[in-house]
């Protein structure tokens, strides 16, 4: 592909997330959505008209010439299907988390876009933002010494207070650690490298959980069928030790999203679903210095767009996977990348009901950093 020419996407699964990654693509100078599909013709219609697109069923997209690779915002049971049926007809893929619902899928998803040669990108891409580079960069030049320990907490009481039909949440499949679990991990990973070793526990503050978000369903009562709250232990193969914990139990907390400890000093991140926010480094046990990011690329606060207050830039991991296509390297937000962060979240989930560890598969996956002119040089 020569750099005049834009790769072509075709979007499948035009719901909630689709708008955003629409607004977003006209910052990214080799990328450029040509068509889209969804079981809900509507729904493809209205995305169609909104953005110029032409709205096309799901086997006339993926015959579609246009179309070089195929964005999968489906719901994370479709994932893998549709990934598959885009490498089998020679599209690559990038698909939003998780990369499949189970890590035999990712495994499968993985292999197959080896065999034909064909490029697999997975979201989460919020550690490529502003604030998970200039971490990384601080981690790199050693700002903080060897790395030692750290937390991650994503704690929150869940989401029926305002989605209408959150039981899915709680079911098989969902639950915080697959739900949220891959903007942490995905960041640690980034930050530290791949994990080797899991131990973890977990409980559930309720047997059935009662819908107060407002509408036809308010008061309905559901049974929770998957754990609400993990604690995990996870050793980095570096020898780093994180303590994670994941739940939807808890009302308000002091912990900061991501924190670090290491020889020389600690560092402290923001919410790593976003791609900016504020970066903070005790020195030695100096006070915190904060860096905010807004002034760095991806970093600018652009969202909600009537009143932003938070750095979104969704579509800088497909930005950087055609990137790669060009210059013939491995896409940063990789589907090796997403395959080893499933496969903490189901050893995290796996040890909490076993009591036994889990060891992970030794994977080379960590991406290269990017840097600022390469961030620039993206778009965004
Ligand atoms: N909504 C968010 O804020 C958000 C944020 C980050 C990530 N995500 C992720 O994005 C994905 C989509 O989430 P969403 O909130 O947009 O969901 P959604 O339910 O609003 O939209 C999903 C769309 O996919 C379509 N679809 C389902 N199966 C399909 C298939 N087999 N073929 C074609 N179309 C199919 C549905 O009809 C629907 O229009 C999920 O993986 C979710 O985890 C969502």
């Amino acid at each position: 592909m020569k750099r005049s020419e834009r790769l072509g996407i075709g979007l499948v699964g035009c719901g909630n997330i689709a708008g955003t990654y629409l607004r977003n693509a006209g910052l990214f100078s080799g990328v450029e959505f040509r068509a889209c599909a969804d079981l809900d013709e509507a729904a493809a219609s209205r995305r169609a008209d909104e953005f110029g697109l032409k709205a096309l069923p799901l086997d006339a997209l993926l015959a579609d010439d246009a179309v070089d690779l195929v964005l999968n915002l489906t719901v994370p049971n479709a994932h893998f299907a549709v990934s598959m049926a885009a490498l089998a007809a020679g599209k690559h893929v990038f698909t939003e988390k998780p990369l499949a619902a189970t890590a035999t899928e990712g495994r499968r998803l993985v292999a197959e876009a080896e065999r034909l040669g064909l490029a697999i990108g997975s979201a989460p891409d919020t550690f490529l933002g502003a604030a998970g580079r200039l971490a990384r960069r601080m981690v790199e030049d050693g700002a903080i010494g060897k790395v030692v320990t750290g937390t991650a907490f994503m704690m929150t009481r869940g989401m029926e207070h305002w989605h209408p039909n959150p039981q899915f949440y709680y079911q098989p499949g969902g639950g915080p650690v697959l739900d949220m679990g891959p903007y942490y991990i995905t960041m640690l990973v980034n930050l530290l490298g791949p994990a080797r070793r899991i131990m973890a526990m977990n409980t559930t503050g309720e047997p059935e959980r009662r819908i107060t978000a407002p509408g036809p369903t308010h008061g309905a009562r559901f049974s929770v069928g998957t754990p609400t709250t993990i604690t995990a232990l996870i050793e980095f193969a570096s020898g780093a030790t994180v303590v994670a914990g994941m739940s939807w139990d808890v009302f308000r907390h002091g912990n900061h999203p991501i924190e670090l400890h290491g020889t020389e000093g600690s560092l402290r991140l923001p919410d790593p679903d976003t791609f900016g926010g504020t970066v903070a480094i005790s020195r030695r046990g100096a006070d915190w210095e904060e860096h905010a990011t807004a002034g760095l690329r991806h970093g600018r606060l652009n969202w909600p767009y009537d009143a932003p207050d938070r750095a979104n830039y969704r579509m800088l991991g497909v930005a950087d996977l055609a990137a790669a296509l060009e210059e013939d390297r491995p896409a940063r937000a990789s589907g090796a990348l997403a395959l080893h962060v499933l496969e903490v979240l189901e050893g995290m989930l796996e040890a909490s009901i076993s009591g036994a560890p889990v060891h992970l598969p030794e994977r080379s996956v960590r991406p290269a950093p990017l840097t600022e002119s390469e961030a620039v040089a993206l778009g965004g």
